[in-house]
């Protein structure tokens, strides 16, 4: 049986779509990613693709005179690719509504906060400024509101004395690591079901998709 067809829109480093491309290699996500696609030609995740043997494109937003036209040629540029799912993993653009529904309920976004706490930028600063002792970041689907989509599974980690805003950082992408394969490993095999605003996630261990807690070193 053909794998389902995964496109994975971006914006810069793509550790992100490192970490779905290793678990494909790995053989633990039973998916295929064949088209990247971001919209800045300095996308340090392209050469990943590439290095992947991934078809890359760029659909630069500052080529388009307004949002929608920027988001028609980005969904014909996907369309194209013909996906079973698309993957904005790190993908630094606000979506119209006309694209998030015609992509919707196979639209996923990794954001590094535990949802709802943090939507938008700054997620880290904003939860040391806090002084939550709690943080991580969450997959959720996409709906047209930014950051409120159904959350499909979370991944929390501790918050240090000691932490800044790099070291935080550092510790949630790790978790995003290992957050965004499982998700899309979930969807992949057909065990998402949306029931609302809640996401069930079908066949797994009671629990087990909840919340992926990295490990919490010793006080
Ligand atoms: C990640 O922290 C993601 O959650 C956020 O942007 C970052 C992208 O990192 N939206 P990368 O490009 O996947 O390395």
């Amino acid at each position: 049986m053909a794998l389902p067809r995964i496109t994975v829109l971006i914006s810069g480093r793509g550790s992100n779509l490192a970490a779905l491309l290793a678990a494909m290699d790995a053989g633990t996500l039973a998916g295929a990613v064949t088209t990247v696609i971001a919209n800045r030609a300095d996308a340090g995740g392209l050469a990943i693709a590439a290095a992947h043997g991934v078809a890359t494109q760029v659909v630069d937003h500052r080529t388009f005179p307004s949002r929608e036209d920027f988001d028609a040629a980005l969904a014909q540029a996907i369309d194209a690719s013909a996906p079973d799912l698309v993957v904005l993993a790190g993908f630094m653009r606000v979506l119209g509504g006309a694209f998030v529904r015609r992509f919707c309920g196979r639209l996923l976004n990794i954001h590094p906060s535990l949802l709802p706490a943090y939507p938008g930028l700054h997620t880290h600063r904003r939860a040391l400024a806090d002084g939550v002792r709690l943080h991580g970041c969450t997959v959720h689907f996409v709906t047209p509101d930014v950051d409120v989509g159904p959350i499909v599974g979370q991944a929390a980690v501790p918050v240090h004395d000691g932490d800044d805003e790099a070291t935080l950082a550092a510790r949630v992408l790790a978790a995003e690591h290992v957050l965004l394969p499982a998700v899309v490993r979930w969807y992949c095999s057909g065990r998402l079901d949306l029931d609302g605003r809640r996401v069930r996630i079908r066949d797994t261990d009671p629990g087990s998709h909840d919340v992926l807690f990295a490990p919490v070193p010793d006080p």
